[in-house]
């Protein structure tokens, strides 16, 4: 596993380094600051629209309640995809589970239990988790971990697996088989595997909005909402401190202020690679920073006739590469 930050062009040695970290914080903060008014004009646009939304349900349905949010959130989902060219916005913060549901200081008490599943469940999982409108945008280390936790279950054909109105815990994943998706009797679509579904009563803190029921028998993974939830907030809180202890931890870096490590700590991105996976190519252009967390890397240049490759040195945890990056 690496961290690593973008960086920009300066001098490489170790105080050049430095500087060019605290000049990169300081325009990471100015885009930040820019972000968070575009969040806030795109939040008072979206406000708009959605009271608009309810004027129209309003005079479309006169004798009905209104919709609930998470109804309107599910049914502006499938309703109003967004065209395929159509630049998304990606919310930094994607997921706002209300904070009632779990309190932070229990967060520690919570013990994740992973769950053993092959090469292939395992895949399926992720690539359903990014597929899903409002789970895609979680990182990376969040998706893993939610696949991790995910335990097996079964049904058989025409069993119930939600039932609206009721109190949801749990997010599933369809693995194998097909259920149907109803809403106050009428269905509405059936979904195959390698869908999420349940995920709107956990993400919103609502009731079921809609009825699952198995069309055949069906395999699934499932995670429950305390699980759930304490893999989204731990990522978020914890991930910071656990971030700053690992920096701190870094021979190189320990000269760093206390608030300048806690900056780097919040631009810094976590990446997985596997065994055998490139994370630069000789002659490409770099623009990242990288700091081994967990595992080796192996350092390799090509020789003049470009057909053998010397291996030069292995780096593990603490050690950093791509700072030639700052070299332009
Ligand atoms: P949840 O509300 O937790 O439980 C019912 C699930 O059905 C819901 O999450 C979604 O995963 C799914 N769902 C709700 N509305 C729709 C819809 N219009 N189309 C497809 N799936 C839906």
């Amino acid at each position: 596993m690496l961290v690593h930050m973008a960086v920009s062009k300066s001098a490489g040695t170790l105080r050049d380094l430095q500087l060019a970290l605290q000049l990169k914080i300081e325009e990471l903060r100015q885009r930040d600051a820019l972000i968070d008014e575009l969040e806030l004009e795109l939040d008072t646009k979206d406000d708009v629209i959605r009271q608009l939304q309810l004027e129209m349900d309003r005079h479309r349905r006169p004798s009905q309640n209104p919709p609930t949010a998470a109804e309107r959130a599910s049914t502006a989902a499938v309703q109003n995809p967004p065209a395929p060219d159509e630049p998304q916005r990606t919310k930094r913060q994607a997921i706002s589970a209300e904070p009632s549901a779990l309190d932070p200081s229990q967060l520690s008490d919570v013990t994740l239990t992973s769950y053993c599943k092959s090469k292939e469940s395992s895949e399926l999982i992720q690539r359903a988790l990014m597929d899903n409108d409002f789970m895609k945008h979680l990182e990376q280390g969040q998706i893993l971990t939610i696949m991790d936790c995910m335990s097996p279950t079964s049904l058989a054909k025409g069993c119930c697996v939600i039932q609206e109105g009721d109190d949801g815990s749990t997010v599933y994943v369809l693995e194998e088989g097909k259920v149907e998706v109803s809403k106050q009797g009428k269905t509405i679509c059936s979904i195959g595997p390698g869908k999420v579904f349940g995920e709107l009563a956990i993400l919103y803190n609502c009731t079921r909005t809609a009825t699952v029921t198995a069309l055949t028998d069906i395999k699934l993974w499932a995670i429950d909402r305390q699980g759930f939830q304490t893999i989204m907030m731990r990522t978020g809180l914890i991930k910071l401190s656990q971030y700053t202890d690992f920096l701190r931890s870094v021979p190189s870096l320990q000269s760093l202020p206390e608030d300048v490590l806690s900056k780097l700590a919040d631009v810094l991105e976590e990446t997985h690679y596997s065994e055998g996976d490139y994370i630069i190519r000789q002659g490409a252009t770099g623009d990242t920073f990288f700091i081994i967390s967990e595992g080796q890397v192996k350092v390799s240049q090509q020789n003049a006739a470009g057909d053998e490759l010397l291996v030069e040195k292995s780096l593990s945890k603490g050690d950093w590469f791509g700072e030639q990056a700052l070299e332009g």
